[in-house]
């Protein structure tokens, strides 16, 4: 079964392209092998390689960044899923593509669920979001995977970003009043190998379980690698002032995923102890 997995060089990309090579024919392609704003060439290269499954991995992630580079920001997250769905049909090949809890405004008091209405805070939300009814409207053979604050060995992350500080003497500040689910790059390929062997279609939330706040993260982070002592200042996200705005509350409902895959995400804190070993003992 030949899988093409796009984005193949991201974070998750990479990930997933390991763990599915134990058992299928994977082709990973980045933006040098396919670019997906790119319609016609997308329709021809996916014609030529007539793959049976295609992952979209390919993504403009850098949340800031989309609030001023939003033409591009929709060209890829929007568009290129367009351009994707057009060339799965025309090979019959089913779609399989992630999105994010970021399109919703964190306003609920319980997680959400596959169904609750988007309503995305910032461009990049309502890239993403767009995608996906994008995908929806296609007719395409598909699954979509929601997930969140995502870390993983190949890309830079959180996890990185707090230890390069700590390790810089730098002042850590960190947000206390934003609360998500951190979930493992390896976690989530598995999720989304198990969700295509057992069929799945539509929408589905995959998150490692349990939640906390950046500054509750950042605080594990340190304790697991000896740094517990260095002092992290919380903070609310309105005095970091960064340029998009983010939801208070992202913690995605599972019991999809569980259900359909007869499989439970472990807790983050468990997920986390993993990260940090080295790949040989996992
Ligand atoms: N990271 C998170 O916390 C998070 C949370 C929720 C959902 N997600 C979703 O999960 C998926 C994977 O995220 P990730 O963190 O692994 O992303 P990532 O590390 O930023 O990887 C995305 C990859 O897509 C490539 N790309 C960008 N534009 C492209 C184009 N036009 N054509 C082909 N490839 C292109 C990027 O190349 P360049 O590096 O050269 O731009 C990069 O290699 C995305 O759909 C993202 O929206 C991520």
């Amino acid at each position: 079964m030949r899988v093409l997995v796009v984005g193949a060089q991201g974070m998750l990309g990479r990930d997933l392209v390991e763990i599915l090579s134990s058992s299928k024919e994977v082709i990973g392609w980045d933006i040098q092998e396919l670019d997906i704003t790119r319609r016609e060439e997308t329709r021809e290269k996916i014609a030529r390689l007539q793959p049976r499954f295609i992952i979209n991995c390919a993504a403009l992630t850098d949340v800031d960044g989309c609030e001023t580079s939003r033409d591009l920001a929709f060209a890829v997250n929007s568009e290129g899923v367009r351009n994707l769905a057009v060339a799965a049909l025309s090979v019959q090949a089913r779609l399989v593509h992630l999105s994010t809890d970021y399109v919703f405004d964190g306003a609920s008091r319980r997680p959400y669920r596959e169904e609750d209405p988007p309503a995305p805070l910032n461009v990049y939300g309502w890239s993403k979001h767009r995608g996906e009814v994008f995908l929806q409207e296609s007719g395409v053979d598909h699954l979509i995977v929601r997930t969140a604050w995502l870390y993983g060995r190949r890309g830079k992350n959180f996890v990185e970003a707090i230890l390069q500080q700590a390790e810089a003497g730098k002042e850590l500040r960190v947000v206390a009043d934003q609360q998500g689910s951190p979930t493992f790059t390896r976690d989530l390929s598995a999720a989304i190998r198990d969700l295509m062997a057992a069929g799945a279609k539509g929408i589905f939330h995959v998150t490692n379980s349990g939640s906390c706040t950046w500054y509750e993260f950042a605080r594990e982070i340190l304790e697991r690698k000896g740094m517990g002592g260095i002092k992290v200042l919380p903070i609310s996200a309105e005095e970091l002032r960064r340029p998009a705005k983010r939801p208070a509350f992202s913690l995605l409902d599972c019991s999809r995923y569980e259900k359909v895959s007869g499989e439970k995400m472990r807790p983050w804190v468990q997920a986390l102890q993993d990260y940090f070993l080295p790949l040989e003992k996992e």
